[in-house]
């Protein structure tokens, strides 16, 4: 069950998200080698039992399976299900009606007539931000979508956005970015000030960034696939320094580990972290994230570390 027509603020008290990027997608996850569409089922079950309800999709990801498999598994449970989806601005794609069919396709995946939220993926040319507003605020007024958000924009696009929908009344809800505590980029550069400032929630992708600060991958143990271009030898020689202080720090916390304190980092940073899971052993895992908090002393010991990568 995913259709919460009428109802305000369904993000509040969210505290954790789960990411359905590798949920059909072959090319940079490995779909299909070493977990299959039951495991992702077992995943969305699991979640839902220990009270985390808000999944995050886009109608790109394993080109249009991500919602396919979530549209499958609503289908079978009572459980309110709170779902965010992602329109991506392709080049082809020039007139605002087109914003309005593809939700329509991903409504029709995802078998439901509402979408919790929707956001933009990309700030991509040749349409400007405001056409693509002004294409949310149609479907925002026509009830198909329960709020506005945007993905990957830069303080001076996501004002653009937000003064757009302003005009209508509708709040920006989200800007989804990454952040983590190898990417502080939006630190740094005033965007999480920024979304404070405006109540714009932010929404942390790649919180375990995309999965070496789990601590399971070393010089000696590295990646494999795509993602071992952007994190190589080099780089994980560099992170262990940090690796081995979030362990540390989990200790003291019911000996939580790296992935567990990693994600906590990111919540106490403001932002709502929205980790990937392809088996139930790590969504279960990054549940255990929750309901604690690092105090500021190793949030700053943290910081540092982080800083030195
Ligand atoms: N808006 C955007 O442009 C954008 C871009 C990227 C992501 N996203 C969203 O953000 C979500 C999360 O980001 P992400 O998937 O890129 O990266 P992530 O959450 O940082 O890492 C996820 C990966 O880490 C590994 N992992 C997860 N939990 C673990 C645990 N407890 N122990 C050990 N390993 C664990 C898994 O991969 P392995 O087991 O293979 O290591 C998993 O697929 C995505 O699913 C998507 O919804 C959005």
């Amino acid at each position: 069950m995913a259709d919460g027509a009428g109802e305000e603020n369904v993000f509040e008290g969210v505290e954790l998200g789960i990411g359905t990027w590798a949920w059909g997608d072959r090319l940079f996850w490995g779909y299909g080698q070493g977990y299959h569409q039951e495991d992702l089922e077992a995943v969305f079950n699991s979640c839902l039992n220990l009270g985390f309800n808000f999944f995050d999709t886009a109608e790109v990801y394993g080109q249009g399976l991500s919602e396919t498999y979530l549209g499958q598994f609503i289908k079978k449970t009572n459980k309110r299900v709170k779902i965010a989806s992602k329109f991506m601005p392709f080049p082809w794609r020039l007139l605002r009606g087109s914003l309005t069919r593809a939700l329509q396709g991903s409504l029709k995946r995802l078998g439901i007539t509402r979408l919790d939220r929707y956001q933009i993926h990309w700030p991509m040319p040749p349409i400007n931000i405001e056409t693509w507003m002004d294409a949310m605020t149609d479907v925002y007024q026509a009830g198909l979508i329960g709020a506005v958000g945007v993905s990957n924009y830069e303080r001076g696009q996501m004002l653009r956005a937000y003064d757009v929908l302003a005009r209508e009344g509708i709040p920006l809800a989200s800007n989804q970015v990454e952040y983590s505590l190898i990417n502080r980029k939006v630190e740094k550069n005033g965007l999480l000030k920024l979304c404070q400032e405006r109540g714009i929630k932010l929404i942390a992708y790649s919180p375990l960034g995309q999965g070496v600060l789990s601590g399971k991958y070393s010089a000696d143990n590295p990646m494999s696939g795509v993602r071992a271009r952007r994190y190589d030898r080099k780089f994980l020689e560099k992170l262990d320094p940090l690796l081995t202080l979030m362990r540390q720090i989990g200790e003291a916390h019911e000996r939580r580990s790296p992935a567990q304190v990693a994600i906590n980092w990111v919540m106490c940073k403001g932002a709502l972290p929205i980790p990937g899971a392809k088996t139930v052993a790590q969504s279960e895992h990054n549940a255990r994230a929750t309901g604690w908090r690092l105090n500021e002393e190793e949030i700053a010991l943290l910081d540092a570390a982080s800083d030195k990568l």
